[in-house]
């Protein structure tokens, strides 16, 4: 027995708001596309492999926006995101989904690059892309942040991960901090996923029955999906979750 749900979509709240979401050409980034489109917001996607949205861009016409942007690069992403707010008049929420998992190496192998660049797109970006956001949001109402942590965060994560659960905690701290400093005008939360079936972990773990098997040590007995983590994202964008700052929201499975 599962129990599986899909993302909800707030017709109302959305419609015509602007939302930026890095990382959202795959996985859990794409399901909060998709739901932000149901729910008629306009959306900007940063990534760095755009195409994989041409089918969505056709369908939803003018409402998306995508570009080939890397996010660890602080001023073509901030050019990016101005581009967005003059043409759409600010932007209103964000959701920082882009990330890696890095090479799994032990730390006596650490690598200086691999470390650098996991901490760049995980940690970083979500510095650049905060900080721009807070400048091009003037005049809007209820504005809020959702960052991607992990439960890595508080577990180490898989073994040879160390620098991405690093980079994840210092997530979590982030938003905790982002939160306290913007409040009252922008709320600030994190997503702390379990093991979530993206294709993330296909490309860590490298055969789909080795992740298949991960079930086993979930208490709700099943890999959490991209939508669901979605579902939850767009819950602490939107007024139900008005009264919520400098959480950090598990969706893992009892994990
Ligand atoms: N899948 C899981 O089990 C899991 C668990 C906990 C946390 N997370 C986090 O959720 C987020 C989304 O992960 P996912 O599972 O959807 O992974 P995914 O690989 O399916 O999607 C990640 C997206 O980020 C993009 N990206 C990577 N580096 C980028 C860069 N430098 N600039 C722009 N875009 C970049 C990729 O192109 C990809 O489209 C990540 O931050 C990840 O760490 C995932």
């Amino acid at each position: 027995m599962t129990c599986a749900q899909s993302a909800p979509a707030d017709g109302e709240f959305f419609r015509d708001r602007t939302v930026v979401v890095t990382g959202g050409a795959s996985g859990i980034g794409r399901a909060v596309v998709e739901a932000l489109l149901g729910a008629r917001a306009r959306v900007a996607v940063f990534d760095l492999r755009p195409d994989a949205l041409s089918g969505l861009a056709r369908q939803h016409g003018e409402r998306l926006r995508v570009g080939a942007v890397d996010v660890a690069d602080r001023p073509a992403l901030e050019d990016a995101m101005a581009a967005v707010a003059d043409a759409w008049g600010g932007i209103s929420h964000l959701v920082n989904s882009a990330g890696i998992i890095g090479r799994r190496a032990p730390l006596a192998a650490l690598d200086e690059a691999d470390l650098e660049r996991v901490l760049a797109t995980n940690l970083k970006s979500v510095f650049y892309a905060g900080s721009a956001f807070v400048r091009m949001g003037a005049g809007l109402d209820a504005r809020s942040i959702v960052n991607m942590s992990s439960i890595a965060a508080r577990t180490g994560g898989m073994a040879g991960n160390m620098a991405y659960a690093a980079s994840k905690g210092a997530v979590a701290t982030l938003t905790i901090a982002m939160a306290k400093e913007l409040a009252p005008d922008i709320r600030v939360n994190a997503l702390a996923p379990g093991i979530i079936d993206t294709p993330m972990q296909l490309d860590s773990i490298g055969d789909p029955a080795a992740v298949a098997a991960l079930s086993g040590i979930v208490p709700l007995r099943r890999l959490g999906t991209a939508a669901e983590v979605a579902g939850a994202a767009i819950w602490l964008l939107s007024p139900a979750a008005a009264y919520i700052t400098g959480t950090i929201l598990d969706v893992a499975g009892g994990r």
